[in-house]
């Protein structure tokens, strides 16, 4: 079972979070981070961008792997993931932009971007700790409903809900991509560590589907289920459909002093 953990704002969440990072960096100066992009996991790296500059942490020789991409947006868009990464965690936490990987969303290659990016990723020896956000539908990365547990990083089609979900960053839904290239649920499962994020009453529903809704490739958040250690952190809205919800409260109080995150 993922380890549940409600907390009462985006800010505890995103200093817990930054919590974990920090531990893995003093351990490991040259972690692989997998990067989640969306809003849910700003308050992470904010969180950790402070953290970083508060302590002298050094982070140069962190390596980065994004989820996802956009197909198509020219180079440079502010909308896309790379572009989104470099503005968001590289920029703030002062990691070395080269170390950063985000897949190859344009057009050129585009059939040979998953496989160069599973190849990167295995050359890197894997992800130790991703960060996860979850779409409404129960998305993660971009794997929706049906996408096989194990796939590699791919291209999928967007479903409407998604493009709808994303249009508040672009001018209008029609200017949403219709493709994406995205790491896939078996690449996800790979990683050492899952630490997925979610924050609101509309995430009520994704949570408790991927927490403890059937394992099914209808819903791609229930792959959690599936990994050894998965850490779910949630605000009181996102965590209100969860049936074992005094269970996960009881676990945490109690949880052993020597077991960390
Ligand atoms: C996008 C991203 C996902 C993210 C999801 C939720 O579709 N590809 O990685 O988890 O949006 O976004 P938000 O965190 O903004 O709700």
């Amino acid at each position: 079972m993922a380890e549940i953990v409600v907390v009462s704002d985006q800010q505890s969440a995103g200093e817990l979070s930054a919590q974990i990072m920090v531990d893995l960096i003093e351990r490991t100066p040259d972690a692989v981070l997998g990067l989640a992009t969306g809003s849910t996991p700003l308050a992470l790296y904010r969180a950790l961008a402070a953290r970083v500059a508060d302590i002298g942490l050094d982070v140069s020789r962190v390596r980065g792997f994004a989820l996802d991409e956009y197909v198509g947006l020219p180079e440079g868009h502010p909308e896309s993931y790379r572009s989104v990464i470099t503005r968001e965690v590289v920029e703030p936490l002062g990691l070395t932009p080269a170390l950063i990987h985000v897949p190859n969303g344009s057009l050129d290659g585009i059939e040979h971007a998953g496989p160069d990016y599973e190849e990167a990723l295995t050359a890197a020896g894997g992800v130790d700790v991703q960060v996860l956000g979850i779409g409404t539908d129960g998305h993660i990365g971009f794997n929706e409903p049906g996408s096989s547990f194990a796939s590699a990083t791919r291209v999928k089609t967007l479903t409407e809900q998604t493009r709808r979900d994303n249009a508040r960053f672009f001018a209008s839904e029609a200017d949403v991509p219709m493709h994406c290239i995205t790491q896939g649920l078996g690449t996800i499962l790979r990683a050492r560590h899952l630490l997925l994020l979610a924050f609101g009453e509309g995430k009520a529903d994704a949570v408790a589907g991927a927490v403890e809704g059937p394992v099914s490739a209808s819903n791609p958040g229930s792959a959690i289920q599936l990994h050894p250690h998965a850490t779910v952190i949630v605000d009181e809205a996102a965590a209100s459909r969860l049936q074992n919800l005094a269970y996960y409260r009881y676990a945490y109080a109690n949880k052993p002093a020597w077991q960390t995150l």
